[in-house]
């Protein structure tokens, strides 16, 4: 579905961010990215959606969506790729959503950006995509401001949104860092329970080496703009192969004595 080979990603003149990177996600696989902070996770994710920041280009390699080159896209061609084709949930989707604008305002002007849909329409399909995500009240939730919702029930709205289109590919930016143990641990089922229903292609960004191993079946580990190892996720956990990945590993914390890894 997307494959990303030998590339190459500079801010301004600077030297490189990311070099040397290579990806292959099918449909239906999640691939995991972690790595220390500034090691360019981030970078890559945004690359891949078409959204680097202003002064961030793609200096070498290429970004093949379904076969063909998303470097060359045009703005009518972007427009469809974000959104329709893939789409992306951040750490923190509440910091996305205007705070002084109802959530069911949103989700109707974002659904009518990319689908001809009229207003009651896009009401409709944004109440379903809401309880898909399991929130309690679909009605209720359209109805209220970003800051009456829990930052778990934002995270949902996020994900909810980036799910209703369908896109073949979600990228997926630390989704869980910002909530709680608990919270964290269902928005990972959810997310795993639509992939599955969508037969979606997942990229995510993590920390967690913890939620990497148990959610994905590849994962690349970064350092310094470089992958320093990649593979299965659960040869990586059981037999690293750099140091870096074995002090990851190490630092993973241990509950009762026990590392969830
Ligand atoms: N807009 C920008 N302009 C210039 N440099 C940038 C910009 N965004 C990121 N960088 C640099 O690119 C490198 C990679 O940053 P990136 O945000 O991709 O890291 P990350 O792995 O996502 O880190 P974190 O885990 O902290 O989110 C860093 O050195 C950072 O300073
Ligand atoms: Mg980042």
């Amino acid at each position: 579905m997307i494959e990303v080979s030998n590339l190459k990603i500079q801010y301004a003149n600077r030297r490189p961010v990311v070099e040397d990177f290579n990806l292959s996600v099918k449909a239906g696989q999640i691939v995991s990215i972690v790595g220390e902070s500034g090691s360019g996770k981030s970078t890559v994710l945004r690359a891949l959606l078409g959204a680097l920041p202003e002064n961030g280009k793609v200096t070498a390699g290429d970004i093949r969506f379904e076969g063909e080159s998303i470097l060359g896209y045009s703005k009518k061609e972007w427009q469809q790729y974000r959104g329709k084709k893939t789409a992306m949930i951040f750490q923190d989707s509440g910091a996305m959503l205007n705070p002084i604008r109802k959530i069911g305002s949103q989700i109707v002007e974002y659904l009518r950006l990319h689908e001809k849909l009229s207003k009651d329409e896009a009401w409709e399909k944004g109440k379903e995509a809401l309880s898909m995500v399991r929130l309690p009240d679909s009605d209720n939730t359209m109805k209220a401001y970003p800051f009456e919702l829990s930052g778990g029930m934002r995270q949902r709205v996020g994900i909810a949104m980036a799910m209703a289109l369908n896109p073949g590919l979600l990228l997926a930016d630390e989704p869980t860092a910002a909530l709680d143990v608990t919270t964290q641990a269902q928005i990972v089922r959810l997310m795993l329970e639509l992939m599955e229903k969508q037969d979606a292609g997942i990229v995510m960004v993590t920390h967690n080496l913890g939620v990497a191993a148990y959610m994905s079946d590849y994962i690349l580990v970064m350092q310094n703009g470089k992958i320093v190892e990649s593979g299965k996720a659960m040869e990586i956990v059981q037999n690293p192969q750099s140091d870096y990945t074995r002090t990851l590993i190490e630092t993973v914390p241990r509950l009762g004595g026990k590392r969830y890894v």
